[in-house]
């Protein structure tokens, strides 16, 4: 367990990022908000809740005695912050980490498990300025519980023909979390993320995105090969010297503004 040495945050911003699916930039999104928050030394902590544990792999913690699997099988009041562990990023990311037997927690379903995630968080959130959930691939059981625990969600796209209609389902799943008891979960916006501005088909798509969604669309996240590489390197993109590391940290920068800016209704 690990504790942060700041005082308990005036506010704290629980963002789940959250998609239809694998492979479209949300475990990129998270590193990347986390490397910008670690640059402006805020307090961060990241939840790996995919069982593909591919923010835990960049975050590379040391030690990982307990995962959000045993977590959320616990399920007892504030008991996530004993999975809490130190990241190789710096004492300001810090991690409750996954792992495959996850998979088993998204099977088990029952009246009021979409709860279970706010329940172990609960007096553990307050000690961070930001708090941001990896979402698995999908917008089921663990998905459910994300939004549950959170007070802001992120939905991730990829500019491509089915761009609307993903992100549609996933503002879906928001909206039956509101109307179903979590009436304080606001979206955030509809990000599209590896946009090749040059590209037509990605203006096409954006396009179509704006059209869709309005304002609730945030500006893209460039594609930008520094994001994979600082991935493979264990180390944010903030850190990663080149005109690609510095053009995504710019985008991650924005976004983060936006993310910790007044939620508005
Ligand atoms: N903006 C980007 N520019 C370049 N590569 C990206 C970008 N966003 C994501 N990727 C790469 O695309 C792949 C999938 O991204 P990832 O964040 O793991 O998606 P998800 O979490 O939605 O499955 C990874 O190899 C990642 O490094
Ligand atoms: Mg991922």
């Amino acid at each position: 367990m690990v504790r942060t040495s700041a005082p308990p945050a005036d506010t704290t911003t629980v963002l789940s990022v959250l998609s239809l699916k694998g492979g479209v930039g949300k475990t990129s999104l998270v590193l990347g908000l986390a490397g910008a928050a670690e640059a402006r030394g805020i307090p961060t902590l990241v939840v790996d809740l995919d069982p593909q544990a591919n923010a835990t792999s960049a975050l590379d913690p040391v030690a990982a005695p307990y995962s959000v699997s045993d977590v959320l099988h616990d399920a007892r009041p504030g008991v996530a912050t004993e999975a809490i562990v130190a990241s190789c990023w710096g004492p300001d990311v810090q991690l409750i980490p996954s792992e495959r037997a996850l998979e088993h927690r998204a099977a088990e379903t029952a009246p009021g498990s979409e709860r279970r995630l706010r329940t172990t968080l609960l007096g553990v959130t307050s000690s961070y300025r930001l708090v941001l959930i990896d979402c698995p691939p999908n917008l089921g059981e663990l998905t459910r519980n994300a939004l549950y625990a959170s007070d802001r969600a992120l939905v991730v796209t990829e500019p491509s023909f089915f761009a609307v209609q993903s992100a549609a389902q996933a503002v879906d799943a928001i909206e039956v979390a509101r109307n179903s008891g979590h009436e304080e979960l606001a979206l955030m916006g509809i990000i599209a993320t590896r946009v090749r501005p040059r590209f037509a088909e990605h203006k096409y798509r954006l396009a179509e995105l704006r059209e869709a969604f309005g304002d609730a669309v945030l500006p893209p996240i460039p594609d930008r090969t520094a994001i994979q590489q600082a991935q493979g390197a264990c180390v944010p993109v903030q850190r990663w010297r080149s005109a690609s590391g510095k053009a995504a940290s710019d985008a991650f920068d924005v976004l983060l503004d936006e993310a910790l800016a007044p939620v508005r209704r």
